[in-house]
């Protein structure tokens, strides 16, 4: 897993460029762009992305004239090209020639052209025309030196509830339960009289089903993102056949919620996403978001594929980022293990939906505004210390917070306990509480290897796969890695602490629920018993957390806690912290419970950020894990190590200058070209990739 490779070993430095979208504009417009390219220090340009009408105009005719000449022009001004598959927008005359690619709604509505995103993802006629443009693109540039990267689609997020969905919806369930008795039970699906006799009976939980079993909802959501997945393999086996040397990529989305993204890495050779935090957001969100994506694969280096240069157009508000920011996130992504930083858009659009975009050339068009001399600024830097960077990877964290789609579906699909989880909310809390204590945490998979992991949080994993499902799984891939419950046992027995929190280990994979009272499989490992579930409205019931003499090291005699009241039982776990007021005042709201040679933490309900912050500092000392340096307030500190170098990236995020203190670590400021040692007074903003020595 930890090769020290280039993405590309064609452009063995940080990538720096732009969405560049050519077709449209005028040869004297091209020419200048590769002028301006050579001026912001831009090395790749992702290109081709909605061409698809400009590429074949007509079916079957195809215009490659300006392609060819952006092949030629830009590897002349030294700029790679990540190459695009156009299937995420298509032409009018592939729908006017065949209705029946276009997707159909949730209210079996077939929508006519519009937006991009808009197939069906099953058409075997839609995967013709991708296949045959795609493969067409492979042949003709394939062979191109500049070619670095495919960049297959753009951001998926189709969704298709059409009849031939249906029929695949079908055989898909038949495969992952065999039988219809084996649904039903698993679906539970005598309640409300939805048992199945025939297969053709089920259907896709259409808008007018209203309440279908939540079972079901989980696997249509299941299905959907598995039949998208497999539309992405089908553009990619077609690239990999033509091109089987050129890493093929697909640009995700962070934590969006339609697809299982864990499932799309496994396809990708390398991870890209695209970042468009809110100006005036949270750090932290930013931060979990980077590592969410970097252990899709496994923490192998991944790419910044866009973020806007200036502002955004498409949400209520879009605030300009101020002079620094940019350059800012760009080494924060960095930090985090990305491998480059690129734009969406090179150049601001005359027309259409983004004209309001930020873009490195405006529509004043030349190198003259402030966001360029940015970029510029930036490419430079990029390019200076780029080959220093790159073979770098994120140091090891030894700290995970567990992410699993499945279960942000299951859980969130489930109208109780009470219909607001905040799932996303609460994992991205309990990272903060590590992050801002400088210690280095990963978003890990479920069926990730988890042995350099020596603490590992879970955040409401309501769902503990059985690994029964799907049935045709062979009996040996029915390790303990598919059952969760037993890798989640294994992995604490060997020594690993693991924390759990409400509303965890209540159902299966198809979101049936344990006997023998929550948290089902984990009960004996966590030696508590949930009992009842407490979750009043908001604002009401806030209660405290008691903590017993000596719970952790610098605990604090009370926290604040919220929202989520478990009412649990220890059975053998020590109680650590009880229940303030309320009529449950004195029962307990933190466990801990010994396994092996690892320990089990149950945090019972929603506690305050302090408490998450004083709790995972005592954790992480009580397996010596320490921060690199010390915690200075909003300054992100990150570590890149390779076999031969270590880089320290100091991010301030705060809008004033701070003060870091470097303790023993010193070494060279590589942008600076300054040695650094003591304390670093960091300017707004400010940002300093030290080489340790
Ligand atoms: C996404 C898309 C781009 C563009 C930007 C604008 O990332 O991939 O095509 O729409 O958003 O914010």
């Amino acid at each position: 897993m930890h090769d020290f490779g280039p993405i590309n070993p064609r452009l063995p430095t940080l990538w720096h460029g732009g969405d560049y979208n050519p077709d449209q504009w005028p040869p004297e417009i091209r020419k200048e762009d590769a002028r301006l390219m050579k001026l912001a220090h831009a090395n790749v340009a992702s290109t081709a992305i909605f061409a698809w009408s400009q590429l074949e105009p007509r079916p079957g005719e195809y215009d490659w004239s300006w392609l060819d000449e952006t092949f030629d022009r830009l590897p002349k001004a030294g700029v790679s090209i990540a190459l695009a598959t156009p299937s995420a927008a298509h032409p009018r005359w592939l729908t006017a020639l065949h209705p029946e690619i276009q997707a159909v709604d949730r209210n079996r509505q077939r929508l006519p052209h519009g937006t991009r995103q808009r197939f069906c993802p099953t058409s075997p006629v839609y995967r013709e025309h991708v296949g045959r443009i795609d493969r067409a693109l492979a042949e003709r540039y394939g062979a191109h030196p500049a070619l670095v990267l495919w960049h297959v689609s753009n951001e998926y997020g189709n969704a298709c509830w059409c009849d031939l969905c249906a029929a695949q919806f079908r055989e898909w369930l038949e495969e992952r339960y065999g039988t219809l008795d084996n649904l039903n039970h698993q679906y539970w699906s005598g309640f409300w009289s939805h048992r199945f006799s025939e297969w053709p009976e089920i259907l896709p939980p259409y808008a007018a089903c209203g309440v279908v079993p939540d079972g079901l909802a989980l696997d249509w959501r299941r299905f959907q993102s598995h039949q998208v997945c497999d539309f992405f393999k089908h553009e990619a086996g077609v690239l990999a056949e033509v091109t089987p040397e050129v890493p093929i990529t697909t640009n995700l989305m962070g934590f969006y919620d339609g697809l299982d993204y864990a499932k799309f890495a496994d396809v990708m050779d390398v991870v890209s996403w695209d970042s468009y935090p809110r100006v005036g957001g949270d750090p932290a969100a930013v931060a979990c978001t980077h590592a969410l994506m970097r252990g899709l694969k496994h923490n192998l280096p991944w790419l910044l594929m866009e973020q806007t240069p200036s502002s955004t157009n498409w949400m209520e508000h879009n605030a300009l980022k101020a002079p620094g920011l940019m350059r800012l996130w760009s080494w924060q992504a960095i930090g985090h293990g990305a491998d480059s930083s690129m734009y969406f858009q090179w150049r601001r659009s005359r027309g259409g939906h983004e004209k309001f975009h930020g873009a490195v050339v405006a529509h004043a068009g030349n190198e003259s505004p402030r966001v360029f001399q940015e970029v510029a600024a930036l490419g430079e830097e990029m390019d200076r210390i780029g080959r220093q960077v790159v073979g770098t990877r994120v140091a090891k964290a030894r700290v995970g917070v567990l992410w699993d789609q499945e279960n942000r579906w299951a859980l969130e699909g489930s109208c109780g306990p009470s219909r607001q989880k905040r799932l996303l909310e609460t994992a991205v809390k309990h990272y903060r509480a590590v992050w801002q204590n400088n210690i280095a945490v990963d978003v890990v998979r479920m069926d990730a290897d988890w042995s350099p992991y020596d603490v590992l949080i879970a955040p409401m994993l309501y769902m503990v796969k059985s690994g029964r499902f799907p049935l045709q799984a062979a009996p040996e891939e029915m390790t303990a890695r598919a059952n969760e419950a037993e890798k989640i046992e294994k992995w604490v027995a060997a020594g690993g602490t693991f924390v759990a929190t409400y509303l965890t280990g209540i159902v299966n994979e198809s979101d049936l629920v344990y006997e023998g009272g929550y948290p089902g499989p984990l009960r004996s490992m966590l030696g508590i018993w949930a009992e009842e579930i407490d979750m009043p409205e908001p604002g009401r019931g806030a209660n405290a957390i008691v903590m017993k003499k000596g719970a952790f090291a610098g605990a604090k005699p009370r926290y604040k806690c919220e929202r989520v009241f478990d009412l649990i039982n220890a059975e053998g776990a020590k109680v650590l912290a009880t229940y303030g007021s309320n009529w449950y005042k004195g029962r307990p709201c933190l466990t801990v419970n010994p396994c092996g040679q690892g320990l089990a933490y149950y945090i019972a309900t929603d506690a305050e950020e302090a408490f998450l912050a004083d709790f995972y500092r005592a954790v992480a000392a009580a397996k010596r894990i320490v921060p690199v340096v010390r915690p200075a307030a909003g300054v992100e500190v990150l570590l890149r190590e390779g076999p031969d170098r270590k880089l320290l990236f100091l991010l301030n995020h705060a809008a004033k200058s701070r003060q870091v203190s470097l303790g023993k670590v010193r070494g060279k400021d590589l942008l600076s070209g300054k040695g650094l040692n003591g304390t670093v007074k960091l300017e707004p903003y400010g940002v300093r990739v030290i080489e340790c020595v």
